[in-house]
């Protein structure tokens, strides 16, 4: 299912995160910068060292105690077929009440905010935080669809909104999520 909001289109897609060709594509990290597993691993190891490099430019330079959760920052794509890979650090599931929605929110917000600034005209996500750390993947997808709405109802100039997920199970959620939103914004 694809939406539009303004000239930006929404799109949701099932694949590798990795594949993608949109301008940015937003990594799923810790506050490290230092690479993981899931899409962090697939990240860095498909994009190669130069990623990892400017990620240790970034913890020396401007986030020496590491990136907090909701924040983000751009590194070089290296080897990926995008132009940037904006990094975000979503919040770890501790059962719903320790901030975990607003935390999720800021960290979709922060990696918009940033494309825009930087120019990057389409945007691929995952299911932030829904991995590795442990957010329902129904809460999360509500949250994800309603801040990007939001943002692209305040914002022009991001043509693309992509999200990327993981497994059919997935794209059904977010797609439930979206259709629901969008019916009740428009
Ligand atoms: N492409 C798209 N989606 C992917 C890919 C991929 N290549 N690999 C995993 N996913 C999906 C997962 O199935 C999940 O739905 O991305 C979503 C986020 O999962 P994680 O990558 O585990 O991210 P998260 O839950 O935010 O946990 C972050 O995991 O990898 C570590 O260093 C990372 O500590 C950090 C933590």
């Amino acid at each position: 299912m694809d939406a539009r909001i303004g000239n930006t289109r929404i799109t949701l897609v099932s694949g590798d995160i990795t594949e993608q060709d949109t301008d940015a594509i937003i990594n799923a990290a810790n506050p490290s910068l230092m690479g993981g597993g899931g899409v962090d691993g697939a990240i860095h190891r498909k994009g190669g060292p130069d990623i990892l490099k400017e990620c240790k430019l970034i913890r020396q330079t401007s986030w020496k105690e590491g990136l907090p959760t909701g924040e983000a920052v751009a590194t070089a794509a290296g080897r990926l077929k995008a132009k940037k890979v904006i990094h975000t650090v979503g919040p770890v599931w501790s059962g719903g009440d320790k901030g975990e929605p607003e935390l999720l929110a800021r960290a979709y917000r922060s990696c918009l905010a940033l494309a825009l600034k930087m120019g990057l005209k389409t945007v691929s996500f995952p299911s932030i935080s829904t991995g590795v750390y442990g957010y329902p993947v129904e809460r999360a997808s509500i949250i994800a669809v309603r801040i990007v709405l939001d943002f692209l109802k305040e914002n022009t100039g991001i043509e693309e909104v992509r999200f990327v997920l993981h497994s059919p199970r997935d794209l059904q959620t977010y797609k439930k999520a979206l259709e629901t939103a969008y019916l009740q914004k428009n």
